[in-house]
């Protein structure tokens, strides 16, 4: 039992987040993103680049070299490629200079800065342009201000996005916690589809808990939550879930808190959000991440009995699914 090979390690052609912008400064940083490795560089207008971190030459790691007059030089023996990927400089011979570097290029991946996350995009062709990058609006509306959670969970990315299709967890995983104790342990589920994807929701209550989550899948993926905050100020936190795979174990997870206040409510928030919030917050996540690297990766849907309370899971993966067969028929 296997997961879908397309979705193993991520779907292509979409958009995923790389990493913080603000993580990149002048110097080049290397990831690894849907089984791949990249670096990620910002040139001397500060424009971010990402490429295939591995020289044409002999293969090193361009994210151990650094970023020399704008172009990207190599540590092991200093060939450089400008911000296309274009090898403009080969310092350790002149014919290879002239005759080798011109046919030289490395491998691109469009990239945007938006919502002070770097995003690059992941095709199959890598001459295909990209297309318009759709994230949430929350994230880029003055009206809301937030922060950025990252953390990296050994689990297949699928995983984590069946966990957040999974409302009916909140009140038994996260039942001890501030924020996700309240409601009924037992509900039924509803499930409607829209243009990009769909909502899961629960029937009987809603404002409580973690009620219901939308998930958005087109050239990019993100799901869409509202978590109930009893204090500090009273109201919604808004979430906004990113989770990108680096091997077919690990994914990259961004949890975006975000919340619609002004004034001192938001000064109020955004002082105990880094004195009090982001602690809780991040005790409710780790509960998260020890469950889903407990999963035992594919094997986990050998042996599973779905219930009614599982069609937010069931609908993700019919989506996917579908995803995968519209993609293989383009
Ligand atoms: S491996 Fe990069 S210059 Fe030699
Ligand atoms: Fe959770």
């Amino acid at each position: 039992m296997d997961f879908e090979p397309q979705l193993k390690l991520g779907l292509q052609n979409m958009w995923y987040p790389i990493c913080q912008s603000a993580g990149v400064k002048e110097k080049p940083r290397g990831f690894h993103r849907l089984g791949q490795d990249v670096v990620v560089w910002r040139d001397s207008v500060g424009k971010i680049h990402i490429h295939e971190d591995r020289c044409l030459h002999r293969g090193a790691k361009l994210s151990v070299g650094e970023v020399v007059n704008g172009s990207l030089r190599c540590a092991y023996h200093g060939w450089c490629y400008d911000t296309s990927g274009q090898c403009v400089t080969i310092p350790t011979s002149k014919t290879a200079q002239t005759k080798l570097a011109p046919r030289l290029r490395l491998r691109s991946y469009e990239s945007q800065e938006r919502a002070d996350l770097v995003w690059g995009y992941f095709s199959e062709n890598a001459d295909e342009p990209a297309p318009p990058l759709i994230i949430p609006e929350e994230l880029e509306d003055p009206a809301y201000s937030g922060f950025i959670c990252e953390a990296v969970w050994k689990a297949n990315w699928i995983l984590v996005l069946e966990n957040l299709a999974d409302p009916m967890h909140g009140p038994f995983l996260h039942g001890q916690s501030l924020t996700l104790g309240r409601g009924a342990l037992e509900d039924d589920m509803r499930v409607s589809r829209n243009d990009a994807g769909f909502i899961v929701e629960r029937e009987g209550q809603r404002g409580v808990n973690f009620d219901w989550s939308e998930f958005y899948c087109d050239d990019s993926l993100w799901v869409r939550l509202d978590i109930p905050l009893p204090f500090g100020p009273k109201g919604i936190l808004r979430i906004l879930c990113f989770a990108t795979p680096m091997t077919e174990d690990s994914t990259l997870v961004y949890f975006l808190r975000y919340r619609k206040l002004s004034g001192w409510k938001r000064a109020y928030w955004r002082f105990l959000y880094k004195t009090f919030w982001e602690k809780q917050h991040f005790k409710v996540i780790e509960q998260d991440r020890v469950i889903l690297e407990s999963l035992r990766g594919a094997q986990s849907r050998m042996a599973e009995h779905l219930a009614n309370s599982d069609r937010g899971v069931t609908e993700l993966r019919k989506l996917l699914r579908e995803k995968i067969a519209c993609r293989t028929a383009q």
